[in-house]
């Protein structure tokens, strides 16, 4: 079989990958069915309260937000609860992800929620502004999030905020990571974990047969090189930090202290000097509300 190296695929090809996994009724199950209390997104509320109550002072009037590859809506929610009169859009390629919003909107009796079935690029080909993006676990599906990240800033208000949430550091890529995350994780996992490790499927890549392009940065993303390159295109992270997430509140508390903070946020501006009053407050915020400890850079 002629297998291509992974970096050989293309973002098309990679969209065309996530076209096809988030209308799969496996996957979309999960979202519908995911109980969110059990686990520990506590973070949305946190930084998205911070970064939210910055704009308004800054705006002066309702944030206009888009949460981007926002699927079932998970950032476009925590938006409306924070803010309930800001103007929230909620863009995803998956029309199946999106009917899982569309429910929950009508069960919280929520009307204003734009719900747009699109994919990334062509929505920001659109004429639209917006104060925030939110990129909820959503650039390690993309070839290139720095382009990404530059053509929404073409596409935001000058003091607007890009928030990159939830998004998984190379730390995710790193035995000392895949080791206790083995240790913690169920007998299944830990079943085909065992067999993979003894097929020896995984040399740096998996096999061809399993590769899973729409995870394109399926080890992870160099998080403090994005910030660099980030600069280079004229956007600034205010603040960087990394954090535990996704598990279960009792197994995140403990990653920070084996040096496990995997997740990765950032918000980005367009011209740091609009913002750097509101950042040690933001930070201090931060570092105050959440459960587990965190890192800044
Ligand atoms: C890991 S899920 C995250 C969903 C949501 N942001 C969250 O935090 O729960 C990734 C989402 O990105 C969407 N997606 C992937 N590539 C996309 C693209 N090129 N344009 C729009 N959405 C995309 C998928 O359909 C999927 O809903």
């Amino acid at each position: 079989m002629n297998v291509k190296e992974w970096h050989e695929y293309s973002e098309e090809e990679i969209l065309q990958a996530n076209i096809e996994k988030y209308q799969r009724d496996d996957i979309v199950k999960f979202y519908a069915d995911y109980e969110e209390p059990r686990y520990a997104y506590i973070e949305y509320e946190i930084i998205l309260a911070a970064v939210l109550k910055a704009l308004r002072e800054k705006l002066g009037r309702p944030v206009r937000a888009v949460d981007m590859c926002g699927g079932a809506g998970k950032a476009a929610f925590v938006i409306k609860s924070i803010q309930p009169d800001s103007e929230v859009t909620l863009v995803d390629l998956s029309d199946k992800m999106l009917e899982i919003a569309r429910q929950r909107a009508a069960k919280l009796g929520l009307k204003d929620l734009n719900i747009v079935a699109a994919d990334a690029f062509s929505f920001l080909q659109q004429d639209v502004e917006f104060d925030l993006f939110v990129y909820s676990s959503a650039l390690h599906h993309f070839k290139d999030p720095v382009n990404l990240l530059r053509l929404s800033a073409d596409r935001m208000s000058p003091k607007g905020l890009i928030t990159v949430i939830a998004e998984p550091s190379s730390l995710i890529g790193s035995r000392r990571f895949r080791f206790f995350r083995f240790l913690a994780a169920s007998s299944d996992y830990k079943v085909r974990a065992i067999k993979e490790c003894f097929q020896q499927k995984f040399k740096g890549k998996p096999a061809g047969e399993e590769i899973d392009i729409a995870e394109y940065h399926y080890t992870g993303i160099d998080d403090h090189q994005l910030c660099r390159d980030l600069v280079s295109v004229g956007l600034h992270p205010l603040m960087h930090l990394r954090y535990p997430t996704g598990g279960e509140l009792k197994t995140i508390k403990i990653m920070p202290y084996l040096g496990l903070c995997w997740a990765f946020g950032t918000i980005l501006c367009l011209s740091p000097d609009d913002y750097r009053a509101n950042v040690e407050p933001m930070k201090q915020y931060i570092k105050k509300q959440l459960p587990f400890r965190i890192r800044f850079y």
